[in-house]
């Protein structure tokens, strides 16, 4: 089956770009379906680190053609960029290798401001929001008031639908939150200005795709966030704006279920989260700082989008397991296990505690989330670095048993672990 879905199966950041980068080598396309410049999707390969917000993270192999489909939201400045920054690296970056789909909508700095206004209004309640116009972008398409990439072919209704939404959006930055408005002048003529660079770019993604399925070329859908920032399955309201999980990646990019093949969620060896919202196996003590490290290393645990230090826990296969469900995943693929060398006990949430009671599975989704206390079991850790291992038998027999048990605790195989952020740091097993 050629169309593989990659999701983050916890709150973002699992390495979902340094995954997708490493399966792409045999995609023909590579797509983002969800989300916009929130996420920030790492890809290493030798000297060269590559820090992706838009751009499908197979971009940098050169048969696989990038595309962005209708269900993501684009800042054009940021997209055009990141297509110079990889053009700079020697990535080729044109209408034959990258396309963009013309149903999706576009963020534009009124957005921006209206994410900071709500933000700076929720106060003490903020979401933590990256500030990035995400959740006004997606508001707008609901309310049926998006820009469309489309719309981009047409200047003069560009111009129109532009001037409408910058004074619409100034209407609640002066009434509602007593913002400052943003002229809407300057923004029609930068937005003018990226369409005739973009114009070339706009096509009809999902048709393209089809067509490509159709002719057995292998698609590989690259997720944004995590299942745990989805809309609807996430921590609510402490989530994303868009359709993090599997079945986002058949509406974002206008698919059907006909040809999906591997559900591969990632995650991490423990458990990390950037933001606002419940976390019940945070930890903050010296482990802590062992896994999130002092932001010495560039995988250290610091937002690649915003730079704030990620809250940081153990692996709670509760969440893991309700990732397996909602996004029918059919694989997992475990990162950053060469960061738990070194711990000892190494702890996995099985379940939970709430009033008296003892819950295996969440009886309400992640909903109230803050009011389970972790039950963990320990399991042993090992010493010395693995970073440098590439044979399952290969890695300490603890840390086989780590993943074993993770494969056992959720009930699907653990097909790939990654022990560095290298292309090659990987254990791969049949
Ligand atoms: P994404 O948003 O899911 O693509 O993940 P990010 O790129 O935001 O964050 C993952 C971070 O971990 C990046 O700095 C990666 O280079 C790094 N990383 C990924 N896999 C591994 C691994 O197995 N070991 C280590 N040490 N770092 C890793
Ligand atoms: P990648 O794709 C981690 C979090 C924000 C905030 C919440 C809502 O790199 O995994 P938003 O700006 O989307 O309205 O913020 O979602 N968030 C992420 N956390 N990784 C991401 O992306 C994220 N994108 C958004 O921190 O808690
Ligand atoms: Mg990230």
């Amino acid at each position: 089956m050629p169309l593989d879905i990659i999701v983050g199966a916890q709150w973002g950041d699992e390495g979902k770009g340094r995954v997708v980068d490493l399966l792409a080598q045999r995609a023909d396309f590579t797509a983002r379906f969800n989300g916009g410049d929130n996420a920030g999707h790492t890809v290493t390969v030798g000297k060269q680190t590559f820090k992706l917000h838009l751009i499908p993270s197979g971009s940098i192999h050169p048969q696989s053609v990038s595309v962005i489909g209708n269900g993501v939201v684009i800042h054009p400045a940021v997209l055009l960029q990141e297509m110079e920054v990889l053009r700079s690296a020697g990535i080729p970056v044109n209408p034959q290798r990258f396309r963009i789909s013309f149903a999706a909508n576009l963020i534009t700095p009124a957005h921006r401001a209206l994410d900071a206004a709500q933000e700076a209004a929720r106060g003490q309640d903020k979401i933590g929001t990256t500030l990035r116009g995400i959740g006004p972008a997606y508001t707008e398409k609901v309310s049926r008031a998006g820009l469309r990439v489309g719309l981009m072919l047409d200047p003069d209704l560009f111009r129109t639908n532009l001037q409408m939404h910058v004074e619409r959006i100034n209407r609640w930055l002066v009434d509602f939150y007593h913002a400052e408005p943003i002229d809407p002048k300057p923004v029609v003529q930068e937005y003018l200005g990226y369409a005739s660079q973009l114009k070339d770019y706009i096509a009809d993604v999902s048709g393209l795709l089809w067509d490509a399925l159709k002719r057995g070329k292998c698609v590989l859908a690259e997720g944004a966030q995590g299942t745990l920032l989805d809309l609807d399955h996430g921590t609510y309201p402490f989530v994303t704006s868009s359709s993090t999980v599997a079945p986002g990646a058949l509406t974002g990019l206008g698919l059907g279920f006909s040809f999906v093949g591997r559900v591969i969620g990632v995650t991490k060896a423990f458990q990390t989260r950037v933001g606002s919202g419940p976390f019940p196996t945070e930890i903050i003590d010296d482990f802590a700082i062992h896994l999130r490290g002092t932001g010495e290393n560039p995988w250290d645990e610091f937002g690649t989008t915003t730079g704030r230090p990620r809250r940081v826990g153990w692996l709670d296969s509760v969440l893991l397991r309700y990732a397996v469900r909602v996004n029918g995943l059919n694989e997992l693929a475990l990162t950053k296990l060469d960061i738990l060398s070194g711990l000892n006990p190494l702890r996995i949430c099985t379940g939970y505690r709430s009033g008296g009671q003892y819950f295996a599975e969440l009886p309400f989704g992640p909903d109230n989330l803050a009011q389970y206390d972790p039950v963990y079991e320990d399991l042993p850790g090992w010493e010395g670095d693995i970073r440098s291992i590439r044979r399952w038998e290969d890695l300490p027999a603890q840390a086989r048993a780590y993943v074993l048990r993770i494969e056992e605790l959720c009930g699907v195989p653990v097909r790939l672990v990654s022990v560095g952020p290298e292309r090659e740091q990987v254990v791969e097993f049949a």
